[in-house]
């Protein structure tokens, strides 16, 4: 029915546009008791065998949704609702801006996908932080909020932005994500270079720390499918060191390789970073190297391109221990978690392996 509704009506309005109508209508639900027990009770993960354990944390199911479709922390017991397990906010900044001039955010139905040129449109990290403050969950659901830098502030300051952000928002977070691979900040990119990637994650490493007592709050990079293989494995090995909890991989991509015959060339013109379907086979090339390199040192979680239980399947086996989407939402709608959820855990039960955890790299094991 989804596909009938996206054709209908989704598709015919700019994709922003229709971005911020899901939300309003994900929140409208949320906020009605006898709506919101019916939709979660029907969407919600509940096989046991999916239930893990990652980030020192508990969790229903490893599949969350990715950061960038809630930046500023409005709809997160909705998107609890529709079954996604952990919820990762942001990219929020240390001060409120914009974002870059609309239009930003392109489709590519046909090869289900999406460029956005986005920019960190977001409401700031102490408005951010003061909406956490305020908020009652009403679902239990595992809260990432991830953090970037401000535009205007120059790279050599970008350390203070993060600490900024990172004070106001570790005291909420269940895991807090220093994003350094958005294509749509100028300059963000290289900060993921080891020599500034260093003091950066150890000042907010020490930002958290300070905001926060009586628990550690994991830290993860947010890491791009750009790098050249040298620099995962550089970054992979800063994070060892560091004693980092986690890398995310990837963000969106600036290469628009992948594409079919038929995408658009107006569209696919367009700068930004692409995500969905093309962008599968590099996330997951990336994610393999990242776990050669760090073992079960690191969490590994994996981004970029899931559409579907084996894809997310797929990304457990080369060494995810979560896993996140964003784009395939889009395509597929209110449905989309439960299905990956249900197929998970077919494909754990007619495995060899007898939980999540065994099943976690297991294809590395095995080529060994
Ligand atoms: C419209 C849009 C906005 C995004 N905004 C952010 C963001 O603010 N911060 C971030 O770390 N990633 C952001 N992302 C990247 C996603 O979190 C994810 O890493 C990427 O889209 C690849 O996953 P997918 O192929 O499942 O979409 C955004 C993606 C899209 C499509």
């Amino acid at each position: 029915m989804y596909p009938l509704f996206f054709r209908l009506v989704f598709s015919r309005l700019a994709p922003e546009r229709a971005h911020h109508l899901a939300v309003r209508w994900i929140r409208l639900v949320a906020r009605v008791p006898v709506l919101r027990t019916f939709v979660a009770a029907a969407l919600a993960p509940r096989h046991k065998e999916l239930r893990t354990e990652a980030l020192g944390l508990r969790l229903h199911s490893p599949f969350g949704l990715a950061a960038g479709f809630d930046k500023n922390a409005l709809a997160i017991d909705g998107l609890a609702m529709l079954g996604f397990d952990h919820v990762e906010i942001g990219t929020v900044t240390g001060e409120p801006q914009p974002g870059n001039p609309r239009k930003r955010l392109f489709r590519l139905v046909q090869d289900r996908a999406l460029i956005n040129r986005m920019g960190f449109n977001n409401e700031g990290s102490a408005a951010v932080a003061a909406r956490l403050a305020a908020r009652t969950p009403v679902f239990r659901t595992v809260l990432g909020v991830n953090i970037g830098k401000t535009k205007v502030v120059p790279e050599e300051e970008a350390a203070a932005d993060y600490v900024k952000s990172a004070e106001r928002l570790a005291p909420h977070a269940d895991y807090l994500v220093v994003n350094v691979s958005s294509p749509n900040t100028p300059g963000l990119r290289n900060l993921q270079a080891t020599q500034a990637l260093r003091p950066l994650l150890t000042a907010v490493r020490e930002a958290a720390d300070r905001a926060v007592t009586g628990r550690r709050v994991p830290l993860l990079v947010k890491i791009a499918p750009d790098l050249a293989d040298e620099d995962v494995d550089a970054v992979a090995d800063l994070a060892v060191e560091l004693g980092l909890d986690g890398i995310i991989a990837t963000n969106t991509t600036v290469a628009r390789e992948g594409l079919g015959l038929r995408a658009d060339p107006s569209v696919t013109a367009e700068t930004g970073g692409l995500s969905g379907a093309p962008l599968k086979e590099r996330s997951l090339e990336v994610l393999r190297r990242l776990h050669a390199r760090v073992g079960d040192r690191v969490t590994l979680v994996g981004v970029g391109g899931i559409e579907d239980a084996e894809d997310a399947w797929r990304r457990i086996l080369a060494g995810a221990t979560l896993v996140q989407g964003y784009s395939a939402f889009i395509y597929q709608g209110p449905f989309w978690a439960r299905g990956i959820h249900k197929g998970l855990a077919a494909r754990l039960r007619s495995s060899p392996y007898a939980t999540l955890a065994d099943a976690v790299g297991a294809d590395v094991r095995k080529h060994a």
